[in-house]
């Protein structure tokens, strides 16, 4: 992780992300405190997703044309130990819990981005 963060981090601040700049503009020193753990996680995970393909067909706010929103996938799931059976369904990919829309498979991601990277999306989108 800390790999990652020196890796991508000038890319990351170039970007100019909505979310960077609210860090950045939030007014008070106790706030940010509070504020940056979990806000920072989110932006890395944003980022791992873009990187990951994933954005190509979600968003996490409104339904995408290809995909549902990662809002949507949250509250259906809500309070259910599903973390196992998401991480296979993105892993494999599939159709027909949402729509006749096919995700393809993504098992390239663990490969690429290491063991456990799926898991830790399919936990940050259960999230939202
Ligand atoms: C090619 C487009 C595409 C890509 C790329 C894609 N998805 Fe999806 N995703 C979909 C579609 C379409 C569905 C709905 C599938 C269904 O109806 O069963 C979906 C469903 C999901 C679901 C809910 C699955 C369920 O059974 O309820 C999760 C979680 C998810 N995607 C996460 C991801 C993650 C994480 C990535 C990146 C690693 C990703 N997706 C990449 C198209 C995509």
């Amino acid at each position: 992780m800390k790999q990652y963060q020196e890796d991508h981090s000038p890319r990351r601040r170039l970007s100019g992300r909505p979310a960077g700049k609210l860090l950045m503009s939030l007014p008070l020193i106790g706030a940010l405190g509070l504020a940056a753990g979990p806000q920072a996680v989110s932006a890395d995970m944003l980022q791992r997703a873009t990187e990951a393909g994933c954005m190509g067909c979600h968003f996490v706010d409104r339904d995408h044309p290809v995909g549902p929103s990662y809002q949507d996938v949250a509250e259906r799931y809500r309070g259910q130990n599903v973390t196992d059976k998401l991480v296979a369904k993105v892993r494999e990919g599939g159709s027909g819990e949402w729509g006749q829309q096919f995700m393809t498979p993504n098992a390239w991601v663990d490969d690429h981005f290491g063991e456990g990277t799926l898991e830790s999306l399919v936990e940050w989108i259960l999230s939202q």
